[in-house]
């Protein structure tokens, strides 16, 4: 019988590299969507479309219980990937309440799931390096203590300690992935960098003439989602459940990804791009770097994509989507 695996936010970035790779290993991938989604799957499924006859996609809403308890139910699965929740930083200043009601309970409803349902799956849970926020030492580790600067932020260091709660209390094999920035071309369109390799490619092809942007200081600890997503299930992997940090121990600012992404098709980016107040945050985290080196050692993972060679695939993946825009709009 082929491994059973749940995944939560399967439309996603992550979610969709991770599909790959389990069906890749064999595993019967079934996740879960909202009743929206599957009602208009080109719109919102479109990452998963080279995929979706291979997967199980069920109806359930990570606002709602007893939804969540039915397919943990019904699946059975051995292994359940959380990566749910609302993820852009901004909107979580605009809409705390949601942010941290939305993620926190969605962590809540899995585990509590998790545990009463399907009590052996190993359970993961997207946690992320926001939590470090205002940090309180570089690099970042599994040991540094966490300072939040966001709803968002706060939302994932309580679903950090709700599953170590889990962990702890209830023996549940159940884990958190400190995931800094993962990027590609399948990122979503309001995070920094693939505003700024679509808007590349669109001023190239003359089809927009400048980039609003916000803080250009901030510094990133930027690695390749394909990457980080082989960390996740090797996580689940192991003998003992324990939390790890993934990243690529450098960091880059938004300005350097700017030189590198505008450089790549000739331009220089000072002649485009625009500082715009509207994008500072009400708090910002000014810089992340993470140490992986408990994930290289105990996993055996290290990032194969360097930070200018992720640069140049989101500018070559945008020119080739945008030109294939403008030629269908040309027809
Ligand atoms: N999005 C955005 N838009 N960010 C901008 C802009 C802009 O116009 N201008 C400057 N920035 C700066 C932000 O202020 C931030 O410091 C940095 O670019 C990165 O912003 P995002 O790409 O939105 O990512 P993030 O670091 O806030 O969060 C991402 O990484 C986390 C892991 O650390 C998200 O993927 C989170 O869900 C994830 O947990």
């Amino acid at each position: 019988m082929p491994s059973k695996a749940l995944i939560t936010g399967i439309a996603g970035q992550d979610g969709s590299y991770l599909s790959e790779l389990l069906l890749d290993k064999g595993y019967e991938v079934h996740g879960i969507v909202r009743r929206v989604d599957l009602e208009d799957p080109d719109h919102r499924l479109g990452r998963l479309k080279p995929i979706q006859d291979r997967l199980t996609l069920h109806s359930a809403s990570l606002e709602n219980y007893p939804s969540i308890v039915r397919v943990v139910a019904e699946i059975q699965p051995d292994e359940c990937y959380h990566l749910a929740a609302q993820s852009f930083v901004n909107y979580s200043f605009d809409d705390e309440f949601s942010t941290i009601n939305t993620n926190i309970n969605g962590t809540h409803y899995m585990l509590s799931a998790v545990k009463e349902k399907a009590p052996r799956c190993r359970f993961y849970f997207a946690a992320s390096s926001e939590m470090f926020g205002l940090v309180q030492e570089t690099p970042q580790k599994e040991t540094t203590s966490f300072h939040p600067r966001s709803p968002y932020g706060i939302s994932k260091v309580a679903g950090f300690h709700l599953t170590q709660n889990y962990r702890e209390s209830y023996k549940l094999f159940a884990l958190s992935g400190i995931l800094f920035n993962h990027e590609s071309p399948r990122r979503g369109y309001e995070f920094v960098t693939r505003k700024i390799t679509n808007a590349v490619a669109q001023i190239k092809l003359g089809m927009a003439k400048e980039l609003r942007l916000g803080n250009l200081e901030a510094k990133r600890d930027w690695g390749f989602a394909g990457d980080y997503v082989k960390a996740m299930w090797l996580m689940l992997q192991q003998d003992v459940p324990q939390d790890y940090v993934i990243a690529t121990n450098e960091h880059h600012s938004v300005k350097q990804f700017l030189e590198l992404a505008f450089g790549h098709v000739n331009l220089d980016w000072r002649d485009y791009v625009l500082v715009d107040k509207k994008f500072y945050r009400s708090a910002e985290v000014e810089s992340l770097r993470g140490d992986y080196s408990k994930a290289k050692k105990e996993l055996g993972w290290s990032p194969t994509v360097k930070f200018a060679e992720l640069v140049k695939m989101m500018v070559d993946a945008d020119l080739e989507l945008n030109q294939k825009i403008l030629s269908t709009k040309s027809v």
